[in-house]
């Protein structure tokens, strides 16, 4: 099978996700994907009319981000009419999905270049929803009870044994490490600026971290999903905690420790990542920053939704012919504190070849944006660092984990 090589990977800043504080919240979905198009376009110099399709990832199908998001950025980016976008959900991992499905197509021989990426813009609804996954499916809510994610999270820090102090830690590092990386400048090669539309700047740096976040500054938070796990939500059989003690009947009672400190930041952002065929690069005298060696997913249990990662890293490993000892450097997403510590427990990771730049808890997780972010950090610290593979990994809905080998060319 030929190679898909990545050329160049870029990404709005991340501005936080609240309607009129966040610097991006007021510019709509599309124009910011339209603006990373056209950053990854100047960037790397490449006629847009070559692209054969640009596949987003957005976890959200409706309002501001309704129908087919990345076609709509493509007519707002003024890119040739003859240039497709298909839009795509697998809720927090469809960025990396859209990323890992150019990889196939450039590898298959059905297509020679592809932009891939996301959007999503927090700000223009809430990310506990409130009909559920199972979308109002009361056969499917029997077969598979589900509830929102930040009960998941608490569940696996209450079944793992992680306590507060261990997720505070955890989070208080990941700040730690994002300004680190903001402070050394190692996020202007891939951030796009993003502007007004009376060609004002509107954003060009990350807005989400917070410095000075130490243990004791997130001491006092309270945990953001303890009330939610025991109200009777309509629609519902029982209180969510209830519903995970039936499915998990060993717990006496799910142990609330994540809060706004140490669960990801909600924000608004876009990626765009430039897959291309070995072909295409050499003809158009592209330069590949990496090579996309392998993808995978894994499916686990719904209702506890966020244990996959480990499982879709696995996965990926065997089917590359790899073990872990061969990954330089992991990006694991940030959805909860407790995803990343179980992750790292599953495969037995160190903390320190992980989320070396920090990661969502810190700087944000734009839903179907992210994957390509991630991937897009995962070349630049490869090269910062020397290094030579990255496996990106993230938990999504419905219980199921998505996986990237990346190999710095
Ligand atoms: C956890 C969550 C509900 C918190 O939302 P929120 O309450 O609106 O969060 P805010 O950013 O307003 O922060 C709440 C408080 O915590 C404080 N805070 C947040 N981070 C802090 C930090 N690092 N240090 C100190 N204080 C902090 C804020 O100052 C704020 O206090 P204030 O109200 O006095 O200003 C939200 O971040 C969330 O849902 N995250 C997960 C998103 C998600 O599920 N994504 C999909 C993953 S699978």
């Amino acid at each position: 099978m030929r190679e898909a090589w990545i050329i160049d990977a870029v990404r709005s800043p991340r501005g936080r996700g609240k309607p009129g504080v966040g610097s991006l919240s007021h510019i709509h979905p599309q124009r910011c994907m339209a603006q990373v198009l056209n950053g990854l376009k100047d960037k790397v110099g490449f006629d847009p009319a070559d692209i054969e399709d640009v596949v987003a990832g957005c976890g959200s199908g409706s309002g501001d981000h309704a129908h087919d998001i990345a076609r709509m950025s493509v007519l707002d980016a003024g890119w040739p009419i003859s240039v497709t976008g298909v839009t795509l959900h697998r809720f927090c991992g469809s960025g990396q999905q859209a990323v890992n499905f150019a990889a196939m197509g450039v590898m298959s021989g059905q297509q020679e270049a592809v932009v891939a990426g996301g959007v999503e813009f927090m700000s223009r609804y809430s990310p506990i929803h409130a009909n559920g996954f199972h979308a109002n499916n009361e056969h499917l809510l029997k077969l598979h009870p589900q509830v929102p994610q930040g009960i998941s999270a608490d569940l696996i820090a209450t079944i793992e044994g992680f306590s507060r102090e261990d997720v505070d830690r955890y989070a208080v590092e990941s700040q730690r490490r994002a300004l680190a990386s903001i402070e050394g400048g190692y996020f202007k090669n891939a951030l796009v600026p993003i502007y007004n539309d009376d060609g004002s700047l509107a954003l060009d740096r990350d807005e989400h971290p917070r410095p000075g976040t130490t243990l004791e500054s997130l001491e006092g938070l309270k945990p953001s999903f303890e009330g939610m796990g025991a109200a009777q939500v309509d629609g519902y059989p029982k209180p969510f905690d209830e519903m995970a003690k039936d499915k998990y009947p060993d717990i006496d009672r799910v142990i609330h420790v994540h809060h706004a400190g140490n669960s990801s930041g909600v924000v608004d952002g876009a990626s765009a990542v430039l897959v291309v065929s070995p072909d295409y690069a050499k003809a158009h005298g592209l330069k590949p920053r990496a090579r996309i060696r392998q993808a995978a997913t894994a499916g686990t249990e719904p209702l506890i939704m966020l244990t996959a990662p480990g499982p879709a890293a696995q996965r990926c490993l065997d089917k590359a012919g790899m073990t872990k000892n061969d990954i330089d450097l992991w990006e694991i997403n940030e959805a909860f504190a407790s995803v990343v510590l179980k992750f790292m427990k599953d495969l037995d990771v160190s903390h320190d070849v992980v989320n070396v730049d920090g990661g969502a808890i810190a700087l944000g997780h734009p839903i179907g944006a992210t994957g390509g972010m991630l991937i897009g950090t995962a070349v630049d610290t490869l090269e910062r660092l020397d290094k030579s593979t990255a496996l990106v990994a993230m938990c999504t809905g419905g219980g199921m984990g998505t996986a990237t080998i990346i190999e710095r060319m």
